[in-house]
C-alpha cells in the first residue's frame, strides 16, 4: 500500500506544504514572506502572523496540485524545531488538527535532519541517483554550519560546527554592511558571478579540527570597508562585484576546506551538501573542483530543495513512518532541538 504524507515546513519566514507519496514528491508549495525585507532580517512576530495567514491555502493548493483528498493522507509531519518559537508553534497546531481531524499519525521532525535528508527526495521522470552510507554532509544554512555523518537515513553524527556565526550569517551580516537587504545572500552570489574573487582578501580563521568560525571574517570585512569609505565614499558602489566575488571566495574555501579535511580523516569519499547556503553557485563549483580532484562521489541537490521546503520534511517523515516513530499530541515545538 501506498505511503502518502503531508509535511509542514514552518521554522522560519516561508510557509511551506508538501505532499510525498513513497518518496516521491507530488507537490512542494512555499509562501515566501517578503515583508521582512523591509526590516533587515526576519521579524518573528510578523512572521507567525503570516504564518497563520497562509497556512489553510498553501495546505489547499499542495493538495490540489498533487490531486490527493484529505481523506487520502496517511501521517503529517511537521517540523518540531529549531527555529523561531511562534512560527513553529503555528505549523505544529495546524499539524495537529489536520491529524486529529483525518485520525491519522503525527510525525515531527528535526529541521536540520531533514535539510540532509533532502538527498533522498525522489521525482519523477528523474535519474534519482542516492547516496549510499557512511555519507558525509556539509549542512550550510542560516543557522547552522555543521559537518555530518550519515550512518542510515535517520542516524547521523555531527563531527564539525561553528563556534559563532553561520555561513548564512557572514553571507547575511555582510551583505548588511553593504546595504543589501535581507538575505543577501543570493544577491552577493549574483554580484560575484560579475566580479573578481582575487580582488580583496580577508583573513580566514585558524579553527582547529573540523569546526568552523565566520564572527571574525565579518569584523574583518567591515574594518576593510570602514578604512575604505574614509578615501572613497561611494567605495562599495565602485567595486561591489570584486567585494561580493572576494568575500563569497572567502567562505566557499573555509567550508570546502573543512569538508576535504573531513573527508580525509573519516575515508569517507561519499559526500554532499545541504541547507540554503548549498543554493551558492561558488559552492557548488568549488565542490565540484575538489569532487573531480579528491574523487568524491558528489551530491548536490535541486536548487528548490536546498532552502527551506517541506518536501524535505515529508521525506523525513516518510523514513520515520516506516519506522513507526510517531508523537504523541502532547508534543510542543523546540526553539533549539
Ligand atoms: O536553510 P535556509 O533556507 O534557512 C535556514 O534554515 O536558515 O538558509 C537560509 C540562508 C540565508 O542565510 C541565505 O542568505 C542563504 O541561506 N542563501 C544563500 C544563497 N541562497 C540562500 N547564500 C549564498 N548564496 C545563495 N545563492
Ligand atoms: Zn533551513
Amino acid at each position: 500500500m501506498a505511503v502518502t504524507i503531508l509535511a509542514i515546513e514552518s521554522s522560519c519566514d516561508d510557509t511551506s506544504v508538501a505532499i510525498i507519496r513513497d518518496g516521491y514528491v507530488l507537490s512542494n508549495l512555499i509562501a515566501n514572506q517578503d515583508i521582512h525585507m523591509l526590516y533587515g532580517g526576519v521579524v518573528p512576530e510578523l512572521a507567525s502572523r503570516a504564518h497563520q495567514a497562509n497556512i489553510v491555502p498553501v495546505t489547499h493548493q499542495a493538495l490540489l496540485k498533487a490531486g490527493v483528498n484529505a481523506e487520502n493522507i496517511d501521517a503529517v509531519a511537521f517540523t518540531r524545531g529549531p527555529g523561531l518559537l511562534g512560527s513553529l508553534l503555528v505549523g505544529t497546531s495546524f499539524a495537529k488538527g489536520f491529524a486529529i481531524a483525518q485520525n491519522i499519525p503525527l510525525i515531527e521532525v528535526n529541521h536540520l535532519q531533514a535539510h540532509v535528508l533532502a538527498h533522498f527526495i525522489l521525482e519523477k521522470d528523474k535519474d534519482n541517483r542516492l547516496p549510499s552510507f557512511p555519507f558525509l554532509c556539509l549542512l550550510v544554512s542560516g543557522g547552522h554550519t555543521r559537518i555530518i555523518i550519515m550512518k542510515n537515513q535517520l542516524d547521523m553524527e555531527v563531527i564539525g560546527n561553528t563556534i559563532d556565526d553561520a555561513a548564512g550569517e557572514a553571507f547575511d551580516k555582510c551583505g548588511k554592511i553593504m546595504g543589501f537587504s535581507y538575505p543577501a545572500g543570493p544577491l552577493i552570489d549574483k554580484l560575484a558571478s560579475e566580479g573578481n574573487m582575487n580582488a580583496f582578501r580577508f583573513s580566514k580563521p585558524h579553527v582547529k579540527g573540523l569546526d568552523f568560525s565566520f564572527s571574525g571574517l565579518k569584523t574583518s570585512f567591515l574594518y576593510f570597508l570602514r578604512d575604505r569609505l574614509k578615501e572613497d565614499p561611494d567605495f562599495i558602489e565602485h567595486n561591489k562585484a570584486d567585494l561580493c566575488a572576494s568575500l563569497q571566495h572567502t567562505i566557499v574555501s573555509i567550508l570546502v576546506g573543512k569538508i576535504a579535511k573531513a573527508s580525509l580523516q573519516t575515508g569517507i569519499r561519499e559526500i554532499g551538501i545541504a541547507g540554503g547556503v548549498s543554493a551558492n553557485s561558488g559552492l557548488r563549483a568549488e565542490m565540484k573542483n575538489e569532487a573531480e580532484k579528491s574523487n568524491w562521489n558528489l551530491f548536490i541537490p535541486e536548487f528548490r530543495f536546498t532552502t527551506d521546503n517541506a518536501a524535505m520534511i515529508g521525506i523525513t517523515g516518510y523514513f520515520k513512518y516506516l519506522r513507526g516513530e510517531f508523537s504523541g499530541h502532547d508534543v510542543t515545538p523546540l526553539a533549539r532541538y
